[in-house]
C-alpha cells in the first residue's frame, strides 16, 4: 500500500488545518470549523514543541496526527489516572484523516508509527483520550490493543465524557 509517514513544517500548517476540518469529525459543530482558525491552534501546538506527522496516499496528504511535547502538561486532565497508572509515559493527541479515506487502517498504522517512535523515546506507555461516543476512534484504539483506563469531562464540556486509553509498550 503506497502509505508514507512524514515529520512536519510550518509549511504544512494549512495542510493539517484542511486534514482536520475534512475529517468529520463527529462533534466538530462544537469546534471551531474555520480553516483560519485551525490554523492559528495548530500553530500555537507547534510553537508549543508539539510534533506533527502527516500520513500521504498516493503521494497526497489524508491524515495528521500529533505527539505532545513531553515537556508540557499533559491533555488528559485526570492527574490521578496519570501518575497512578500510566507513567512514565507519552500522550498522542489529533488523529484525523480525512473522511473519504476512513475504515482503510491509515488510522491504525499511523498510530502504530506513534507507539515505535514512543518506544525509541524510552517511554513505557501511551495514552490519549476519545471522546465516548465517537465509535469509530474507540474501536481503532481497541484492535491496536489500547486499555480503557476512566474517564473525565470532555474538552466541550457538554456534559459527555472522553475514554482515556493506555498501552504498555513492549
Ligand atoms: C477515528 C479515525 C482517526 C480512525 O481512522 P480510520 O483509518 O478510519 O480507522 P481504522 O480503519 O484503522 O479503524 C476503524 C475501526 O472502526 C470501525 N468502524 C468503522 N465504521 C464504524 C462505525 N460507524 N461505528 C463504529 N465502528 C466503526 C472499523 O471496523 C475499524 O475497527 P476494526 O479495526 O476493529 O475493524 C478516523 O475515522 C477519523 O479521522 N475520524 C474523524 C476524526 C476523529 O474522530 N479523530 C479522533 C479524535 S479522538
Amino acid at each position: 500500500m503506497d502509505f508514507k509517514i512524514r515529520s512536519v513544517t510550518r509549511k504544512d500548517i494549512s495542510i493539517i488545518a484542511n486534514i482536520k476540518v475534512n475529517s468529520g469529525y463527529k462533534i466538530y459543530d462544537l469546534e471551531p470549523t474555520s480553516v483560519n482558525i485551525q490554523k492559528q491552534k495548530i500553530s500555537k501546538r507547534m510553537k508549543d514543541g508539539n510534533k506533527y506527522f502527516i500520513g500521504e496516499f498516493k503521494g497526497k496528504p489524508i491524515a495528521v496526527v500529533t505527539i505532545k511535547n513531553p515537556k508540557k502538561k499533559f491533555y488528559i486532565k485526570n492527574k490521578f489516572i496519570l501518575f497512578k497508572e500510566i507513567k512514565p509515559s507519552g500522550e498522542f493527541l489529533g488523529l484525523y484523516i480525512l473522511k473519504k479515506y476512513h475504515n482503510n487502517k491509515f488510522g491504525q498504522i499511523l498510530t502504530k508509527y506513534i507507539l515505535c517512535l514512543f518506544k525509541e523515546f524510552g517511554y513505557s506507555y501511551v495514552s490519549c483520550i476519545a471522546w465516548e461516543k465517537n465509535f469509530k476512534s474507540l474501536n481503532m484504539l481497541y484492535s491496536i490493543g489500547f486499555k480503557f483506563i476512566g474517564v473525565e469531562p470532555n474538552h466541550f464540556n457538554n456534559g459527555d465524557y472522553a475514554k482515556i486509553f493506555t498501552i504498555k509498550l513492549i
